[in-house]
């Protein structure tokens, strides 16, 4: 049950911050890994609705809690590689580059979470060396972590990424002194998050088989979201592309829904709802939520099709939600996004006691929200 449920994320190649792949490192950690296992915090799964679920049914989640209890530690088998491991090497293998910032921005030990934005030259070379020349567009199937291992010791929560076919962004960036922007990885309308999103929850986002991702030359701007970890540490994103192949015809694009103007005073809570209506008919494949410790619920519709439900958000947990099917939507139908804040000492995830006002802008001292769906024009 270990290796099935948890070795994914808490093994030798996992994004978070514990090991549970010995039987020393499941002494010292059983107690905790029983609760978070009893009350569904572990496996992480926040999200319902058309998604992949992680949640262990509860004969499975009772079972792993009562053996984690036991004075005997279990013996950890050794786990096969996982699917997305065995991908990894094959895909090292084909992959020309990893893309990365020069250099690290280094997040403050404390203060609350950050937003911060990094410039990546790239010029969409070719992933096998035939399909593509450099200076074309790249056709992903998705992205990826790098070194999903780094994330475990690591401020970063997500990466959302968008194309910077411009260059734009990088004069912001030349201006800052520091690596990385203080800013929101949007690009003039391109949401960040066009080009897919990543985090430690979801270290390797794949649109289904026949769909893929348009990467043109020029910058990949890679917006992190961070959070202090108690010590000054590095942030630096290591991402890479998954190649899509000749069958991936169907070019994805993103629509953003974002939260304008969002002020919620000191003790009160509040619902916003985004709504988009579409101009043709279109499959969505995925939806991205972003928000701050703010925001507490999330539900995305397509039309009367509920797609996405968060009833706990929890920037810790967050991820990219790639739909188990694509969902039509007809032309003329809405997206609505429904987003829940709270901004009372109620809130689990407040930073402030007590609670002070919070004004849109970025983090720490504000809050941004934005939901990125995408879709591909219906065939
Ligand atoms: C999809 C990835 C993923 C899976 C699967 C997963 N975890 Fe976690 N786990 C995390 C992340 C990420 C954190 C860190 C959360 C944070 O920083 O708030 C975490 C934190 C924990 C912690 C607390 C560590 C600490 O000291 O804060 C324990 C204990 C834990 N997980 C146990 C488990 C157990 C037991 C399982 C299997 C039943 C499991 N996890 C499955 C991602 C995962």
């Amino acid at each position: 049950m270990l290796a099935t449920h948890c070795l994914p994320c808490h093994g030798s190649n996992g994004a978070a911050p514990i090991r549970l792949d010995t039987p020393e490192a499941v002494e010292r950690h059983r107690l905790l890994a029983a609760a978070l296992v009893e009350d569904g915090t572990m496996p992480p799964s926040i999200a319902g609705g058309r998604v992949r679920s992680r949640a262990l049914p509860s004969e499975d989640r009772l079972r792993l809690a009562a053996l984690l209890r036991s004075a005997t530690p279990p013996a950890v088998p050794s786990p096969h590689p996982a699917p997305e491991e065995r991908d990894a090497a094959n895909l090292a293998a084909t992959l020309a580059t990893t893309l990365a910032p020069q250099h690290a921005w280094t997040m403050p030990a404390s203060g609350g979470a950050r937003v911060r934005t990094f410039v990546i030259p790239s010029d969409a070379r070719p992933t096998d060396g035939a399909a593509q020349g450099a200076g074309e567009t790249l056709r992903v199937r998705g992205v990826r972590f790098a070194d999903p291992g780094s994330l475990a010791r690591s401020p970063i929560r997500m990466v959302s990424i968008a194309a910077d076919p411009r260059r734009s962004m990088r004069r912001l960036d030349a201006a800052d002194g520091e690596p990385g922007i203080d800013a929101m990885g949007n690009i003039g309308s391109v949401p960040s998050g066009a080009l897919g999103a990543l985090s430690r929850t979801s270290v390797r986002f794949e649109l289904p088989p026949g769909f893929h991702l348009e990467v043109p030359p020029g910058d990949i701007v890679v917006e992190t979201t961070c959070e202090p970890i108690g010590r000054r540490a590095a942030v630096l994103p290591r991402i890479a592309w998954i190649p899509a192949t000749a069958t991936d015809t169907r070019a994805v694009r993103a629509i953003a829904l974002p939260v304008r103007g969002l002020a919620v005073d000191a003790g009160s809570c509040q619902t916003q709802e985004l709504r988009h209506r579409m101009a043709e008919d279109a499959d969505i494949v995925a939806v991205i939520v972003k928000g701050g410790a703010f925001l507490r619920t999330a539900a995305i519709a397509a039309g009367e099709a509920a797609l996405v439900e968060v009833p706990d958000f929890r920037m810790a947990f967050n991820e990219p939600w790639c739909l188990t099917e694509p969902v039509r939507i007809g032309r003329g139908a809405e997206l609505v996004a429904r987003l829940g804040f709270d901004n009372t000492a109620d809130n689990p995830q407040q930073p402030s006691s007590p609670p002070r006002d919070v004004v849109a802008g970025l983090p720490p001292y504000g809050e941004d929200a934005i939901v990125i769906v995408l879709y591909a024009v219906a065939e």
